[in-house]
């Protein structure tokens, strides 16, 4: 730990007046975007630096919705939170509709769309269409293994696995748990995490993106790639799924080992970030290396850092605390978009995903903007302003 933080306190902080200038300079590109995109969505990824207009479709759709909710926050103005409740009927119909919701990402897609409405306007509208959307994920809870299924369908035998980025889908359960006094959404997510942390996190603390439970017996079978580099690699931001998820969990749960496995795993993808502070896609890879990077590993990894230091003693949270702010700096240094001829997006340089002999995903927004990296920049620069109420 204490060659990792030499290695990251090298770079220089980012002091109050710079993180508001660049929350002034993503409010701006929010502001831009509302015309093209309050009655169609962002594509999940830029294509030669510009979003494409698509329909509420795809598991990404909530991130551009919760960053219309961070610019509100941020400004109060009304035509950010008119565009986001334009948003939250969509999401209704959405999941009234089932319209491709048979996967996981209730949480992605609900907690910063309609549990974000609900907590900032109190909507019953965004609260009816969160919780149809936390029954949704509940109906992916496999007894035999104790989690939740990500992809295909429930009980399929070749898709019963789970997947780390799931973490960040369990605080719609939680949360379902404390508005309707039904305390079996929680209980779901609760069992889920102690599954995947059993099967991911490796003895030196890398994570496997996803784990094959055996469907008789219930234990874990084996981890492999979706979008990593290889099987026994750490995708990027498989391992700031893992940072924040635990950070989120650790929040309803307040589990001490949470606590210890949150430093063991943040560690690790502190100790393999490069010299300028932004992590290539995956941590095969290091500085000097042509690989491209994932800005938006970095954005979510912060978010989680942010998140659990309220809860670290005071000398694991100064250490935390200013790393962060060491990786947000890099991030509006060298990833944010200053140029809107150039990218309607915030943050440059994210991978989505990238194809290699061993992985099983295509080529998808390489070296582009992604609408998570946007969000999570933008609620990493909200956190560091504020004492911030999650929509998570
Ligand atoms: N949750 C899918 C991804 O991170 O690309």
């Amino acid at each position: 730990m204490a060659q990792t933080m030499e290695h990251i306190m090298t770079y220089p902080g980012m002091d109050d007046a710079a993180v508001r200038s660049a929350m002034e300079g993503a409010v701006r590109i929010v502001r831009a975007n509302l015309e093209k995109f309050t009655y169609g969505f962002k594509s999940s990824s830029s294509t030669d630096g510009f979003y494409e207009v698509i329909e509420n479709v795809d598991w990404t759709n909530g991130f551009w919705t919760g960053a219309i909710w961070l610019a509100y926050e941020y400004t109060k103005e009304e035509c950010f939170r008119d565009a986001a409740l334009v948003h939250v009927d969509s999401f209704l119909e959405r999941i009234e509709k089932k319209t491709a919701v048979n996967h996981h990402d209730m949480g992605f897609l609900y907690s910063l769309s309609c549990v974000a409405a609900y907590k900032l306007t109190g909507s019953e509208k965004a609260k009816r269409a969160a919780l149809l959307a936390a029954d949704q994920l509940a109906g992916r809870f496999r007894e035999v293994g104790g989690f939740l299924q990500a992809w295909g369908n429930v009980g399929e035998p070749k898709e019963y696995r789970l997947i780390i980025d799931c973490l960040l889908n369990l605080p719609l359960l939680y949360w379902a748990s404390e508005v309707s006094g039904d305390p079996s959404y929680a209980e779901k997510a609760e069992s889920h995490i102690r599954t995947a942390m059993k099967c991911v996190v490796r003895p030196d603390y890398s994570t496997y993106h996803t784990y094959f439970i055996n469907m008789e017996t219930g234990e874990p079978d084996h981890g492999v790639t979706h979008q990593g580099n290889r099987n026994d690699s750490a995708w990027a931001r498989g391992q700031a799924w893992g940072i924040y998820g635990i950070a989120l969990s650790y929040r309803y749960l307040k589990n001490p080992e949470y606590m210890d496995l949150f430093c063991k795993v943040t560690d690790y993808f502190l100790a393999h970030l490069p010299e300028d502070l932004v992590p290539y896609w995956d941590f095969d890879f290091d500085t000097g290396s042509t690989q491209p990077r994932d800005s938006s590993a970095s954005a979510a990894a912060i978010c989680g850092i942010l998140e659990m230091s309220q809860y670290l003693d005071e000398e694991k949270r100064t250490v935390y605390l200013a790393a962060a702010d060491r990786m947000l700096r890099a991030l509006a240094d060298h990833c944010q978009n200053q140029d809107l001829q150039k990218s309607d997006g915030i943050l440059l340089h994210g991978t989505y995903a990238k194809k290699t002999p061993t992985n099983t995903c295509l080529d998808i927004g390489v070296d582009e903007c992604n609408t998570w990296g946007d969000y999570f920049f933008m609620e990493a620069l909200t956190r560091r302003m504020k004492q911030w109420n999650p929509y998570w």
